[in-house]
């Protein structure tokens, strides 16, 4: 740098620092201001997986506010940050570093899919960051440090649960696999669910994969047909399986499909259409639920945004709420002084449920199984315990 553009640069620096001051600011807008508390969100804002950022972001901002307009936490307000991570583990590692690095933020709420948690979470524990995932179910997100938890149930729990409902409720015996292989959260649900119904005697006729992002799975699926299935399990994300159902019908398949909470989108019904009427899912929460808390946030959320929200939205409300009830207890800002209050969240009352925290830092909850009805709706079934 020469010396009329180093001159150039500290004017430029000098003008908007006092543009700055003359804002009344006394810090850099990234860094919280002396009577905030930043929260950090990242997530899929865009991207294959959109409705997954963008409900999680109503959920956790509804939260935020409720709570700033009872008078905050530790008499300081509750500032959201939000970084786009568009649905990519690369991106998730990026949003993350920038909210501890530029954003310096107390804590950090995501992400919703497994592959992006266990992308970003090294990033946290390292910093020594608390991190909450709203809704990553698969067993290596937590595992991956102390500083690490889940606000939800884990997937060999819901991989079980489902090979139970299958063969127990519905009576079914046969199934077919259908496993995104570049999807973590897909991975392993498919295994757990495959092991428990060999546990309970029953049979995998068909184990077939595709990858996020395919359009066309008519190969697969005329082998799974040639296979006879009761049912097929596909443990994958809402856009996919709306795709897969509509071409399954196209070659004049008419077993149900089954899967876990990845299906949960508002999106679900119109990728789908009448395609995937008649298939069971396992999930969070129901919206049909009588419980008061539920029904209060139900009616909240729809006066707001417009829409019944999914369990995504639900969860991101309730870790918000986790997040900031840890933060009183710690009595600071301290990360560490905040992880140790995570990790004795008990009975702590939720939307989705009553959360306890257990030793690998994963919430202790039941899940519920949902059936897709005509109408754009779907209907509770049973719930399960733990
Ligand atoms: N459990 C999924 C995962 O781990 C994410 C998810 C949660 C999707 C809830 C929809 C609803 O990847």
């Amino acid at each position: 740098m020469n010396i009329p553009s180093i001159l150039r640069s500290l004017l430029a620096t000098g003008t908007l620092l006092s543009l700055y001051f003359l804002g009344g600011c006394s810090k850099p807008s990234t860094g919280a201001a002396a009577n905030e508390i930043l929260i950090g969100h990242y997530g899929s804002m865009t991207g294959s997986t959109a409705t997954f950022g963008q409900s999680t972001d109503k959920g956790v901002r509804m939260a935020a506010e409720e709570i700033n307009a009872k008078g905050g936490i530790l008499g300081k307000k509750i500032r959201i940050v939000t970084e786009d991570d568009q649905g990519r583990p690369e991106e998730a590692v990026n949003a993350v570093l920038k909210l501890i690095n530029q954003n310096r933020v107390t804590a950090v709420i995501g992400e919703v899919a497994s592959s992006r948690s266990i992308a970003a979470a090294p990033q946290c524990q390292s910093a020594r960051v608390p991190m909450l995932s709203p809704a990553s179910t698969n067993p290596k997100v937590t595992e991956i440090g102390d500083f690490i938890f889940r606000g939800c149930f884990i997937d060999p729990f819901q991989g079980a649960a489902m090979a139970k409902f299958a063969m127990e409720d519905l009576k079914l015996r046969k199934f077919a696999v259908f496993t995104d292989v570049k999807n973590d959260y897909s991975v392993g649900l498919a295994k757990f669910f495959k092991e428990k119904v060999r546990e309970l005697g029953g049979e995998i006729v068909a184990d077939e994969s595709y990858s996020e992002g395919d359009v066309d799975f008519k190969a697969q699926l005329t082998s799974i047909k040639g296979r006879n299935p009761d049912a097929i399990f596909l443990p994958g994300y809402y856009t996919e399986f709306g795709l897969i159902a509509r071409q399954a019908r196209e070659l004049g398949m008419t077993v149900p499909f089954l899967g876990g909470d990845g299906w949960d989108s508002e999106k679900t019904f119109e990728i789908g259409g009448k395609a995937i009427i008649g298939s069971y899912y396992s999930n969070h929460y129901s919206p049909d639920d009588t419980r008061p808390k539920v029904r209060e946030f139900v009616k909240a959320f729809k006066q707001q945004h417009g829409q019944v929200p999914d369990a995504m939205a639900v969860l991101g409300y309730d870790s918000m709420y986790m997040m900031a009830d840890s933060i009183r207890r710690a009595g600071s800002t301290d990360g560490q002084a905040i992880r140790d209050a995570l990790a004795t969240i008990k009975g702590f009352e939720g939307v989705a449920g009553n959360i306890t925290m257990d030793a690998g830092r994963n919430a202790q909850k039941s899940l519920v199984v949902l059936k897709i009805e005509d109408g754009n709706k779907t209907s509770f079934v049973k719930s399960v315990e733990p």
